[in-house]
């Protein structure tokens, strides 16, 4: 596996490979690998010739107060976790190479980005979209690979491919958990010990809202505020937001009669985590 660093070496890799005739899929990730990353790559594997797995903490999509500087990173780990999953490159640019001086150019989204994680985020989904139409052009993969971990991401790159005419198919990967059922996150390391066990809040809450979709309740407000609840019995944890979305345009909805995206965001101490189900993958028997 290589390690390329610059959008030259990139598209030089690329051309090659497309002088082959081989597929391609990309993997964008923001480094620190775990096994939800793993699980993207391997979705690839199975269905390209070649897999690109780009390492890039992208500065456009934190906003001014949020954790830019602390975002973990360890080239070597992701590089031993990309290469035991027979990742063929690792794409991993400089800030100074994706955004060279005089960089004016952005990808934006509307309705899809008015709520959940863009409201308490405003310049996030920007930072997103320009980075990742950046990384479609630098590596022209057939296939990209996101998790559903990042529900409403997964949504607006869906979104953003075909209003722009994008000729990239996206593939949804289910969320990785840990054994007891928080989602994999890079951001699971600034947890202390207490902290980690709080966090368990999350995937308890949307789970207890499951069961009540399962019982049949279709009341959105019934059900946001039986996970509220729940949630407001861990001392640590703090409510960004619980959210039941059409999973189409992430628009509130009152009641589920559509396809929905049940969403949180919950402050564990100074660390913001989210979690979410689709009410499709419950009917599909899958759960948090
Ligand atoms: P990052 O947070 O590193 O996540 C990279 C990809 O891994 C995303 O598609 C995310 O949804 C997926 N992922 C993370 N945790 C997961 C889990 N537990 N199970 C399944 N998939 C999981 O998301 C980003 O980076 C960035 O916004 C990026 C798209 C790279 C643009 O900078």
């Amino acid at each position: 596996m290589k390690i390329l660093k610059t959008v030259k070496e990139m598209r030089e890799q690329i051309k090659e490979w497309r002088g082959k005739g081989l597929s391609i899929g990309l993997v964008p990730t923001m480094g620190y690998l775990h096994e939800g990353h793993a699980s993207l790559i391997d979705a690839s594997k199975k269905d390209n010739d070649r897999t690109v797995v780009s390492v890039f903490v992208n500065p456009m999509q934190f906003g001014p107060s949020e954790d830019l500087e602390s975002y973990p990173r360890d080239l070597r780990h992701d590089a031993k976790i990309a290469e035991e999953h027979h990742a063929d490159i690792i794409f991993n640019p400089e800030p100074e190479e994706m955004y060279s001086e005089g960089f004016s150019s952005f990808v934006d989204m509307t309705v899809l980005t008015e709520e959940l994680c863009g409201l308490s985020r405003p310049v996030h989904f920007r930072g997103v979209c320009t980075v990742v139409t950046k990384l479609f052009n630098i590596v022209q993969p057939d296939r990209a690979y996101f998790g559903k971990k990042d529900a409403q991401q997964l949504a607006v790159i869906k979104h953003m491919v075909s209003d722009l005419n994008m000729n990239i198919e996206i593939i949804g990967c289910p969320i990785v958990r840990e054994a007891d059922g928080l989602a994999k996150s890079s951001r699971n390391t600034y947890l202390n010990k207490d902290e980690r066990k709080a966090a368990l809040i999350l995937s308890q809450s949307l789970n207890h809202g499951i069961k009540l979709i399962q019982n049949g309740e279709t009341d959105c407000s019934v059900i946001i505020n039986a996970v509220k609840e729940k949630i407001q019995t861990e001392p640590l944890a703090k409510i960004d937001y619980v959210k039941i979305v059409d999973a189409a345009n992430m628009q509130q909805i009152s009641v589920i009669d559509r396809p929905a995206l049940c969403a949180v965001a919950v402050y564990i101490g100074k660390t913001r985590l989210i979690d979410n189900f689709f009410t499709e993958d419950i009917r599909n028997g899958g759960a948090v």
